[in-house]
């Protein structure tokens, strides 16, 4: 099963001198059951890549499908849709919202579906308690540090059981052992066979984690190559 796919996109922003293409064609998929890492050069287009297959910018030409449906074939109300319930997003911006506990905040896709906040903080419990935050639930962003708030983000992410998840640069600012945690649990979330985790990466620590390496250069993507074998965490150095 395939949980989303890109076929031929092309993506192109406006510029001073008319558009510029980023994307030149770019097809990937990403099949469910497993974690998917997408890796190349700073510049290269995985950002981008990763905001089309999930729906967040509209592809200028190619198709993209997310759990089988052809996103160019639904309204804007039918994508929101999708995006709200199929995908979590975890990006490098944690966009915490400052007046909510990390409780509150992990539990928002779960309020956007309807759920009462009360019993939607309560459901987020578990999952703050997997990334190591059992401790923090009722504090508010400002009184957690920077790694903290990103695992509520990721917590966030997870708390309404998406098919997939999308998630750029996740462990760029977690030390060893919180991005191991991290990696642990988004891998557990990638084995369940209708579900699929994508990784935009340079972090060649998190490569141990992956089922597939993905790579991409100057907006196409090249083929795959294979993981190391060596499938348990951390290693080697970061660069950046
Ligand atoms: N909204 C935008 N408008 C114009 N150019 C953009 C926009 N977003 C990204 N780009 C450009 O597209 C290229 C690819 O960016 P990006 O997808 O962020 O690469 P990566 O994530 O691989 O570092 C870069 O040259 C970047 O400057
Ligand atoms: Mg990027």
């Amino acid at each position: 099963m395939i949980a989303a796919s890109a076929r031929d996109v092309v993506m192109e922003f406006a510029g001073g001198d008319g558009p510029v293409r980023v994307l030149h064609g770019a097809s990937l998929e990403v099949p469910a059951g497993g974690l998917t890492l997408l890796v190349g050069p700073s510049g290269c287009g995985k950002t981008t890549l990763l905001s089309v297959l999930s729906g967040t910018l509209a592809a200028t030409a190619g198709e993209v499908e997310v759990m089988g449906e052809r996103l160019s074939a639904l309204d804007d109300a039918a994508r929101v849709r999708l995006r709200r319930r199929r995908i979590g997003f975890i990006f490098q911006q944690y966009n915490l919202l400052p007046s909510l506990t990390a409780a509150e905040n992990a539990a928002i896709p779960l309020v956007t579906a309807g759920m009462k906040l009360s019993e939607a903080s309560r459901r987020a419990v578990p999952v703050l308690q997997r990334l190591g935050l059992g401790a923090h639930l009722d504090r508010l962003p400002r009184q957690l540090s920077g790694g903290q708030q990103q695992r509520v983000a990721i917590a966030r992410a997870l708390v309404h059981e998406p098919s997939l998840v999308v998630c750029d640069e996740p462990t760029a600012a977690l030390d060893a052992k919180a991005g191991h945690t991290v990696m642990e649990l988004l891998r557990s979330v990638a084995a369940a066979p209708d579900r699929a985790v994508l990784i935009v990466t340079h972090d060649s620590r998190i490569h141990g984690f992956a089922d597939r390496i993905v790579e991409m250069e100057d907006g196409r993507v090249l083929g795959e190559r294979p993981p190391p074998s060596r499938n348990d965490g951390y290693q080697g150095a970061v660069h950046d």
